[in-house]
């Protein structure tokens, strides 16, 4: 029984996310030689003025990964009736769509109607990345524009409130193992958090506890300084005191009892994920070895049908 089940499900993931063997690094060498050019300046003016822009990059990929696979589906407009993901709950951290735009004119003047938005965003996320002092790699393209996007569907994300099985269950769902969660996770070197991703550890964490006891107890007096039970709606802080800079902090961190959510506090429950975690405090190299390969493998999960002309709504 067990057996045919988890069968069963891996046929539903395999037949519901497609691994388009078609990607690949050269897919525009012909139709677009200089995509990769005008993507990485579009993201660079932006970062320029906006030093929020990379860390607001990286997650976008993220979301729109996890979602429909990376098919651009993040980035569509809610119209009429229909709520797009960009509108559902967990979106506080989404913005600076406008790169993704910015990007999209200068490739389209270049080379009309031929790069999709999936890849667009797969391209900035790296570029985000290296402009931020991290690894650069090649990244397969050839990606879709699905047409379908639901506010609804953002409840598939996993939330900061998860512990290390709904974490891997999450990451399973779309092919991705507990070494991709590690490598993964990493990304929350960078950017920013609001007080709401994190207030579960530091306002009655439960019944017999206010602030969570795996927290610093220095670290969480300063957590609830800047989040009071009712905290200004801007309110929160940094992911890492280096949050403009992709390094291996985050893992050290997470050793010191100062990683801002459950989620990331969870990497040290199991002891698979504690050990990889471990590695990757003790080697900036080899947590940047594995965060190539894995980011390679979530911007792989495919989905979508055309080639967008604005990112923002279907052909
Ligand atoms: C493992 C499951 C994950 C959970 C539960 C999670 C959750 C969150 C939450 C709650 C925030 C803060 C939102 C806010 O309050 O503004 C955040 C921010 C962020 N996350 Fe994650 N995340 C996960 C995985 C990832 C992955 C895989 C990446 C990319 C590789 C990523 C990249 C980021 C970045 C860059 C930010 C900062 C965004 C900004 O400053 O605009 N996260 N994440
Ligand atoms: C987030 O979603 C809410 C509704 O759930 C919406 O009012 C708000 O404009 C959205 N924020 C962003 C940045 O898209
Ligand atoms: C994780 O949370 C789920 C849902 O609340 C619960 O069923 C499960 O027992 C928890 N697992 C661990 C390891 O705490
Ligand atoms: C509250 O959390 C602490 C630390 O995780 C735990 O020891 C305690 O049993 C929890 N209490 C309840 C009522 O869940």
């Amino acid at each position: 029984m067990a057996i045919m089940s988890a069968l069963l499900t891996s046929l539903l993931i395999l037949s519901f996310f497609s691994y388009a063997t078609s990607l690949s690094s050269n897919h525009y060498a012909k139709t677009c030689p200089n995509v990769e050019s005008l993507i990485r300046k579009a993201v660079r003016d932006a970062a320029t003025n906006d030093k929020k822009v990379p860390a607001a990059l990286l997650r976008m990929h993220f979301h729109d990964c996890f979602i429909r696979g990376c098919d651009a589906s993040v980035l569509l407009d809610s119209k009429g009736k229909n709520k797009a993901e960009k509108d559902g709950p967990p979106n506080v951290s989404l913005h600076s769509f406008y790169v993704i735009d910015d990007a999209k004119k200068a490739v389209e003047s270049a080379c009309p109607g031929i790069v999709s938005c999936a890849d667009i965003l797969a391209l900035a996320a790296r570029d985000a990345v290296v402009l931020s002092g991290g690894p650069s790699w090649d990244v397969p393209k050839g990606r879709k524009d699905g047409r379908t996007s639901l506010a609804s569907e953002t409840r598939q994300l996993p939330a900061p409130t998860f512990n290390i099985s709904q974490l891997q269950q999450s990451f399973a769902q779309r092919g991705l193992s507990l070494d991709d969660l590690v490598a993964l996770s990493g990304g929350h070197t960078l950017g920013f958090s609001h007080c709401s991703s994190f207030k579960n550890r530091i306002h009655n964490f439960n019944s017999t506890t206010g602030v969570d006891p795996t927290l610093n107890p220095s670290f969480a007096a300063s957590l609830k300084q800047t989040c009071p039970v009712k905290n200004a709606k801007n309110a929160g802080v940094a992911m890492d005191p280096s949050s403009t800079s992709f390094d291996n902090k985050y893992y050290k961190l997470i050793f010191q009892q100062k990683a801002l959510f459950s989620s990331d506090k969870a990497l040290l429950d199991m002891t698979k994920t504690k050990n990889l975690a471990a590695k990757f405090a003790s080697s900036k190299d080899e947590f940047t070895k594995a965060f190539i390969r894995s980011m390679i493998k979530m911007s792989s999960i495919t989905g979508g049908q055309e080639v967008r002309k604005n990112c923002r709504v279907v052909n």
